[in-house]
């Protein structure tokens, strides 16, 4: 049986990284493997409900947090560690560097209390705490994130932050990066669609995760 696999996506609202989660998904589907693609917040019936709360409601950066965390829970049970069991691909369009980033380095939250809930909710029966196996971050300049925004649709509330949040947010990823350097890829995400698409293919290849040539 093939082993599973846990690949994450990250980046600042504006990265662009969405747009590669399907092309991703296919590859590994072209491999013959089996697919789970999901995202975060969301992924199960709860965590969808909450995902609407959380991006639309006003309510303070504890409330947020805990929220986010709630919603990985029902997930993280419910979707990605089955999925893992059988031995299936999970490409998650977000995880918990998430969190780090945008209610801890976005909003200043306790980086002590999330890694507190980061341990409960990701704990695994064995000891240990899930983490993905590879974590494809996209990075992009926030000013030239926040440009490529203001062509989108109406924002949620993330969205809708000023540069400054943006440019914290980035920060965070490039702390959490740093804490666990083995398990990021770091893809430049200024580049055209096609360039970026061949960084992340290349990444998969290099990790062996997928055999055939890019
Ligand atoms: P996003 O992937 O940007 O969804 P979409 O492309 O449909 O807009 O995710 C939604 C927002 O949720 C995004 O602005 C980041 C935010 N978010 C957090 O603040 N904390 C988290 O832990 C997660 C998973 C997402």
């Amino acid at each position: 049986m093939n082993r599973g696999i846990f690949i994450s996506f990250e980046g600042i609202d504006g990265a662009g990284k969405s747009s590669h989660v399907q092309a991703v998904a296919d590859a590994f589907t072209h491999a013959n493997r089996q697919v789970v693609q999901t995202r975060e917040p969301g992924g199960t019936p709860l965590a969808e409900k909450l995902r609407d709360m959380v991006l639309h409601d006003a309510m303070d950066p504890l409330c947020e947090a805990l929220l986010m965390f709630a919603a990985r829970r029902d997930h993280v049970q419910q979707v990605i560690e089955p999925a893992l069991a059988r031995g299936d691909v999970v490409v998650c369009d977000r995880f918990t560097d998430a969190t780090f980033a945008y209610q801890g380095a976005g909003r200043g939250f306790d980086l002590k209390v999330l890694s507190q809930l980061e341990q409960w909710v990701q704990a695994l029966p064995s000891g240990g705490v899930r983490q993905p196996d590879l974590t494809l971050w996209f990075a992009l300049d926030p000013a030239m994130a926040a440009e490529r925004l203001s062509k989108a649709r109406v924002p949620d509330r993330f969205e809708a932050q000023p540069a400054a949040f943006f440019a914290k947010v980035h920060q965070g990823y490039t702390d959490r990066q740093q804490a666990d350097p083995k398990r990021f890829a770091r893809i430049d995400a200024s580049a055209p669609l096609d360039a970026v698409r061949s960084q992340v293919m290349q990444v998969l290849h290099e990790r062996l995760y997928l055999q055939d040539p890019p």
